[in-house]
């Protein structure tokens, strides 16, 4: 089967498959799927290249994207073969919910662009196999929709807007909705250039323009499903856009209204309007996580948005200890960047981090086979950790060995 691709592959050109390659990818059986690159093979088989160059992408040169899968890879875990590890125990806590291995998904916008009812279909995903899902503010379907096909509490990322009430009424319906945490992302209030986008003829307002019209009707299934899906604009944020649901209409309001600048009185606001859990996303820095503390926040995710925002940050791998000494144990922490594999979960743990966000590693899944594909990824994630375990003695997800992980220059 040597049209599997490595593991870790990340084009950096959007490269379309060959023929071959694609009748490859779609004859195969998805219950077979044996890691992460094939449904990576599968996505690519599936969408638009424009869509697939989104979710895939990164922004300007894409340095910080490679970095946080090369970086992970540097890091080695330690062998150890002479104690017992023939129990294994993956099952642990994520912002006080229960999670059957230390994974949650997280945020990603239009996930409904990737599968029509994408983000129903991811959150129904974690819901069976156990673990949280977290909603973003751009998602296609809305708070509501995913609130009456799950009933797992979720988690709500919330994007701010120059419109108080705008804010507040979010955090109202996410209240309603059941959500317990609510994930605030710092490092997003500019957007990063993602340059395939520009070619691909991907910008805002969102509306079909020639390049992208050609590659969807390179992909009928999903321009089929696409045209009959029941959602098909930026659900959660619709009802504020003045009237228009058009996709168009509604991204357009969002680049007008979205807040563009850091302000610790939004902050304040939002943890004095909000009763539940605070997570911030998008901190790498130690001074960050130290304000971040002291705003109130119980847990924080470092990340770097997947490498779509400050192309040339560090890596999630490398910014992550330096942040776990300056937070200590005075918040959760967890790691978001480059995870594509269980090893890479395995590795994340002994850094220190109490669990995971994965972004592209289900959305690929989601291309792939809808919410049978998140499932796979989800699978493939715990045989790939349960393995890991099993041969680096670890029988306990909350209870590392020390000196589990080491870096490799
Ligand atoms: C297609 C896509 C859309 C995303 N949308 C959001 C979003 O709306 N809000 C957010 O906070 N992060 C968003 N992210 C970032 C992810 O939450 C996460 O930080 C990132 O994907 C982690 O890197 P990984 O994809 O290598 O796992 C998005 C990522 C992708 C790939």
């Amino acid at each position: 089967m040597n049209y599997l691709s490595p593991e870790n592959e990340v084009t950096t050109q959007a490269t379309p498959l060959s023929d071959e390659e694609r009748q490859a990818a779609e004859a195969l059986d998805l219950s077979d799927a044996g890691h992460g690159g094939l449904l990576r093979r599968q996505a690519k088989a599936r969408l638009p290249q424009g869509i697939f160059d989104f979710v895939e992408g990164g922004s300007y040169d894409e340095i910080t994207l490679r970095a946080n899968i090369d970086d992970l890879a540097t890091l080695r875990l330690r062998q150890r073969v002479m104690v017992d590890a023939s129990v294994r125990r993956q099952r642990t806590t994520m912002l006080g919910q229960a999670a059957t291995m230390p994974v949650a998904l997280g945020p990603a916008g239009f996930a409904g662009l990737v599968h029509p009812m994408g983000e129903v279909l991811a959150a129904r995903a974690a819901e069976s196999f156990g673990v949280p899902f977290c909603l973003s503010s751009f998602s296609i379907c809305s708070i509501e929709d995913v609130a009456s096909a799950s009933r797992a509490p979720f988690l709500f990322q919330l994007y701010l807007f120059d419109d108080r009430g705008v804010n507040a009424s979010l955090l109202r319906r996410a209240r309603e909705a059941g959500c317990e945490t609510l994930v605030l992302t710092m490092d997003a209030h500019l957007q990063g250039r993602r340059n395939r986008d520009l070619d691909n003829g991907l910008t805002v307002p969102l509306k079909v323009r020639p390049k992208l019209a050609y590659h969807m009707t390179k992909r009928p299934l999903w321009l089929w499903r696409w045209l009959t899906a029941k959602r098909r604009t930026m659900g959660t944020l619709a009802p504020y856009a003045g009237g228009s649901t058009e996709l168009a209409d509604v991204s357009d309001w969002v680049s007008r209204h979205y807040k563009g600048a850091f302000d610790a009185a939004d902050l304040e606001w939002v943890r004095a309007n909000w009763p539940g859990k605070l997570m911030i996303k998008g901190v790498l820095d130690p001074e960050d996580a130290k304000t971040a503390l002291s705003l109130g926040a119980d847990a924080i995710l470092v990340s770097n948005h997947g490498g779509r925002q400050l192309d040339s940050a560090s890596s999630t791998a490398r910014a992550f200890p330096a942040v776990a000494e300056a937070v200590g144990d005075r918040a959760e922490l967890y790691f978001d960047g480059g995870i594509r594999t269980g090893l890479d979960v395995l590795k994340v743990l002994g850094l220190g981090a109490k669990g995971c966000f994965i972004g592209r590693a289900y959305l690929y899944g989601l291309a792939a086979d809808g919410e049978r594909g998140v499932r796979t990824a989800l699978q493939l994630l715990a045989d790939e950790l349960d393995v890991g375990m099993a041969l680096s003695g670890v029988s306990d997800v909350n209870a590392l060995p020390a000196g589990l992980v080491s870096r490799h220059s």
